[in-house]
């Protein structure tokens, strides 16, 4: 049977919701902002950009990393409403993200894969944070660019190129990061390699998501080598996104939890 599948009955069967929670750190957080939709009225106009990309008819140039470098990087056509259809976190995670922030009052947040940056609009809501994304297709990043002037989100940058090259360039900055959400390349080698180098840039009250973690077994087996870091405490597998802790204080716990 299918990995997805499989992972999905297998989350089902074990996911708990608040009442099997003591812990007073993860009850106020899946309580107060994971199971708490409460800011579905700030993102209309986002949600109004995603309805016209699903009908545009153009299609972009995307790129293929795969397993292998930018030099090898496959080049291909795809239709923009495809991507948007397909390729996007939804609008749901991208509300659950946009609270974590809220949670955690994180200023210096990263995103690995911009796509159309309607994730990253709702990672820069607040205007005193700085969201700096990653994205490695010029046609894509266009109409990325394209929305964040419509939104006039003046507190996004976004970085062109592969990422296997351009995020340990951005990283010897020694910047601090307190959110991050990977979504780029869903292959296992690229995932751990983007997740620990920037960890070295976090701290104790930093976040960080990881998408897809039951997308295929080479995430799976991403993510659970990552919740079993040393540096990593609580985890959450919320079944779409995995999220990590760093606090010290705290007993390594993993939640599955109802989502
Ligand atoms: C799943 S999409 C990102 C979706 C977006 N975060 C959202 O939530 O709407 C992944 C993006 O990462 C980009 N990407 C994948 N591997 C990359 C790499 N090695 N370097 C740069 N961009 C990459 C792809 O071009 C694609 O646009």
């Amino acid at each position: 049977m299918n990995h997805q599948i499989i992972s999905y009955v297998n989350h089902w069967l074990n996911e708990v919701n608040s009442h099997s929670l003591q812990a007073p750190f993860i009850y106020n957080l899946y309580t107060k902002f994971i199971q708490k939709d409460f800011n579905k009225s700030h993102f209309e106009s986002i949600e109004k950009t995603r309805v016209k990309l699903l009908n545009e008819d153009f299609s972009v140039k995307t790129v293929n990393y795969g397993a292998t470098s930018i030099v090898h990087a496959n080049l291909q056509q795809t239709r923009v409403s495809t991507i948007t259809k397909k390729g996007l976190s939804s609008a749901k995670v991208s509300r659950l993200l946009a609270r974590l922030i809220e949670f955690n009052g994180a200023k210096n947040i990263i995103e690995l894969g911009t796509s159309f940056g309607l994730n990253t609009m709702y990672l820069a809501h607040k205007k005193d944070t700085s969201v700096i994304t990653f994205e490695g297709s010029e046609d894509i990043a266009n109409v990325a660019l394209t929305n964040f002037e419509h939104h006039q989100k003046s507190n996004i940058e976004l970085i062109l190129g592969n990422i296997d090259k351009t995020l340990p360039e951005f990283l010897n900055a020694r910047i601090r990061i307190d959110f991050a959400y990977i979504d780029a390349n869903h292959r296992y080698k690229p995932t751990i390699r983007y997740f620990e180098s920037i960890i070295k840039r976090m701290h104790k009250d930093s976040i960080l998501v990881l998408d897809d973690i039951y997308w295929s077994k080479e995430m799976t087996q991403a993510w659970n080598e990552i919740k079993a870091h040393p540096e990593v405490t609580h985890s959450i597998d919320l079944f779409s996104v995995g999220i990590v802790f760093f606090q010290p204080d705290l007993v390594k716990t993993n939640y599955r939890l109802m989502f």
